[in-house]
């Protein structure tokens, strides 16, 4: 059964108290974790402000202030405990890099942000809220921190993609797989026309997972269908074949298996109502 806001919430608390400052506390495989990161740089403008919104223990506004000169990033979580160990992650970073990133205890649904930002993004943020009104009021509040003309980086698992990957399982003998009981996949058929009726304007969709869960989920599963394969040496080549073709100019040309696909906006410069 899937849980409501304040099961999720203390579910993260949870693991922020038992994998503490550990990429575990946010997800199983780190080949994927590279793979999130990679995308969201792809995007990333040299100089700007950006807003990490569902930023747990901080992984990705670390690597984002390690790689991209001169930008500052503020990363927000409601989980006053993952923001404590991102606290902790950030200390690896120089005096001077450790002085562009700040995290904050804030919950999506009620950011205190209004126009100040250059990018806004989110890694699997927005699918731990299971009501789609709720999803629509995070999406809102993630469009009003960002400037006019901003970018939104909205990195989230979906129902179409999932499904596809559900289909290549079934085609080779396998199950399904069902999301985790503390998620609300996206249903693009909703989530993107209301994106638009917000002043979202859609440019892209990444599928960087594509190769990588057809591998994870469904190639080596049906090899082996007796234990978990996460960054196995495969998945690690899945992961690097992705990143050195899209660094190459090739895009991601895998289809759309992957569970997370990064869904890139530009806030409308025109006035939206309400
Ligand atoms: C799957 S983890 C991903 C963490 C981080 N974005 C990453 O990719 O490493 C989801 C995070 O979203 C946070 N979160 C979930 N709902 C939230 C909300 N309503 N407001 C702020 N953070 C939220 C959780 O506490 C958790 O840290």
């Amino acid at each position: 059964m899937t849980m409501n806001y304040g099961q999720v919430k203390k579910h993260w608390d949870s693991w922020a108290k038992e994998f503490g400052t550990s990429l575990r506390a946010t997800t199983k495989s780190m080949t994927i974790k590279q793979l999130e990161i990679f995308a969201l740089m792809k995007h990333l403008v040299p100089g700007s402000k950006i807003l990490d919104v569902g930023c747990g223990n901080g992984y990705n506004g670390i690597a984002f202030i390690e790689n991209i000169p001169n930008i500052t990033v503020v990363g927000v979580d409601y989980s006053k405990e993952m923001i404590e160990n991102a606290i902790l992650n950030a200390q690896k970073l120089s005096q001077e890099q450790q002085k562009m990133i700040g995290f904050e205890v804030a919950d999506v649904l009620t950011l205190p942000y209004n126009a100040e930002f250059d990018i806004v993004t989110t890694d699997r943020c927005i699918i731990n809220l299971t009501d789609i009104d709720l999803q629509k009021k995070a999406i809102d509040n993630c469009c009003k921190a960002l400037k006019q003309g901003g970018v939104f980086l909205m990195l989230e698992n979906s129902q179409q993609t999932y499904r596809n990957q559900n289909d290549a399982r079934a085609a080779v003998g396998l199950s399904k797989r069902n999301p985790p009981s503390f998620n609300l996949f996206f249903d693009e058929e909703i989530i993107l026309p209301y994106c638009s009726s917000r002043g979202l304007d859609l440019l892209q969709i990444d599928d960087f997972g594509s190769l990588h869960d057809l591998m994870l989920y469904v190639i080596l599963t049906a090899a082996d269908p007796t234990k978990d394969h996460y960054d196995e040496p495969a998945i690690v080549k899945a992961a690097e074949v992705t990143m050195n073709l899209s660094a190459q100019g090739c895009g991601y040309p895998f289809g759309s298996f992957g569970q997370n696909r990064l869904y890139i906006f530009r806030k409308s410069t025109a006035e939206t109502n309400g």
